[in-house]
């Protein structure tokens, strides 16, 4: 693929399917190589919009204005940032030649559906999970989560960042976790997987990227998750060669049999030299933000140069760490105070999103450091986020 001039018949053109903050990154690695951007999201303004050479609004989960967008813009290349689009346009579209999906149409549907990413991975792949089943009524739920035991978690088959997932104590719990399950997933189906729990000393993201000449694979990314959402991660994660070596098999695998070329976030479970595999994202993740201080070449320029066919290197430059700062409250056009304390943090930065509206719990940016280790970076991370707060105007 020959880069061209943006705006110009030469371009690459690259649309964007999701426009948060992991695409914003995406979108500022392809401009730096004159690529040019489409940013598409669900609303106006979206952060990857405010750094793309064109923005749209649109809903991606419907499959006729996805089409239409796609005829009218012609991307060389479609790269979804999100799981909540019409995939099977999105086959179509590959299907049809209209451009290439990244990584691949396929990867993208399968792992939008918790239920066919599970049987890919457990029941073709052969890779170790948590014990699972899938239940479409209240009955089968409590019939599930007797035989898999407590404490388990109840997810709705299509949902993300932990929307309507709890964790179940008892069979006490099981009827709220299926009201949640409903109201919250994604698609109004009544469909949830039910897992029993593993109980690692850590979790992991093995960050692969697929590129054209084979699989590279980054230092593994810990971190930690309260409700579902990521709140601090950090990279190296220390682990037993044996783990490691399990990582990066199963890593292998399940992205090969996605198929593509571009990054991949490989959701790992990790106790002693044991290792499960959770899930997988054909995409950015976000616990790879703090690879933006941590690599010579961040997930996001991974991502860009393995869509483009261009060569990657996976090594690390430094330890490094990332901690969320959460809006704090519900308003649109907020403020952030202390942005000066938190950069005479040594070895910090900061990165704000620019989402026009705030909730309590959205993820507004995040402070990165880095540092002689990971705890070092850890400690910076979180005291640099301590200093940000949002406020009102
Ligand atoms: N079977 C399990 N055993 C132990 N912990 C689990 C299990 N399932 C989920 N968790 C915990 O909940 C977190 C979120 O689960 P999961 O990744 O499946 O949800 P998600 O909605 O896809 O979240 P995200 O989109 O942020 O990755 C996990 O990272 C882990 O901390
Ligand atoms: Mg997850």
């Amino acid at each position: 693929m020959r880069i061209g001039t943006p705006l110009s018949p030469s371009a690459i053109k690259v649309m964007l399917l999701g426009s948060g903050e992991l695409g914003k990154e995406v979108v500022i690695a392809l401009q730096r190589l004159g690529v040019e951007t489409i940013a598409v999201d669900r609303y106006a303004n979206a952060p990857g919009q405010q750094v793309a050479h064109r923005a749209h609004v649109i809903d991606m989960t419907d499959a006729k204005a996805l089409r239409a967008l796609v005829e009218k813009e012609r991307p060389h290349l479609i790269v979804p940032e999100i799981e909540a689009i019409a995939t099977d346009e999105l086959l179509r579209i590959e299907a049809d030649g209209l451009a290439t999906v990244i990584p691949t149409a396929r990867a993208a549907h399968i792992t939008m559906n918790r239920e066919r990413i599970r049987r890919l991975a457990a029941e073709e792949l052969k890779l170790p999970t948590s014990p699972y089943a899938f239940c479409s009524s209240l009955e089968e739920l409590q019939a599930a989560t007797t035989r898999i035991g407590f404490p388990c978690f109840v997810k709705p088959v299509m949902s993300s960042s932990g929307k309507g997932q709890s964790k179940l104590k008892s069979a006490d719990d099981v009827g709220k976790a299926w009201d949640k399950a409903l109201t919250a997933g994604r698609v109004k189906e009544a469909r949830v997987i039910v897992e029993g729990e593993i109980k690692f000393d850590f979790e992991i993201t093995q960050l692969t990227v697929r590129a054209v000449d084979g699989s590279h694979f980054c230092e593994p990314v810990g971190h930690v998750q309260i409700d579902g959402d990521y709140v601090e991660s950090w990279q190296p994660q220390a682990m037993t060669p044996a783990a490691l070596e399990k990582a990066r098999d199963m890593a292998g695998k399940i992205t090969a049999a996605l198929g593509g070329h571009g990054i991949f976030g490989v959701e790992l479970f990790v106790k002693g030299d044991d290792v499960w595999f959770s899930e997988v994202s054909p995409r950015p993740h976000d616990t790879g933000l703090v690879t933006l201080v941590s690599q010579y070449q961040s997930e996001f320029a991974l991502h860009a140069r393995a869509i483009l066919g261009l060569p990657v290197s996976t090594e690390l430059k430094s330890p490094g760490a990332s901690a969320v700062i959460y809006g704090g409250m519900d308003a649109n056009g907020i403020a952030f105070d202390g942005i000066d304390e938190a950069l005479r943090v040594p070895q910090s930065e900061l990165r704000l999103f620019g989402k026009p509206e705030s909730y309590v719990k959205r993820r507004m940016g995040v402070a990165l450091a880095r540092g002689d280790d990971t705890n070092e970076a850890r400690g910076r991370a979180k005291t640099a986020a301590a200093f940000v707060k949002p406020v009102k105007t």
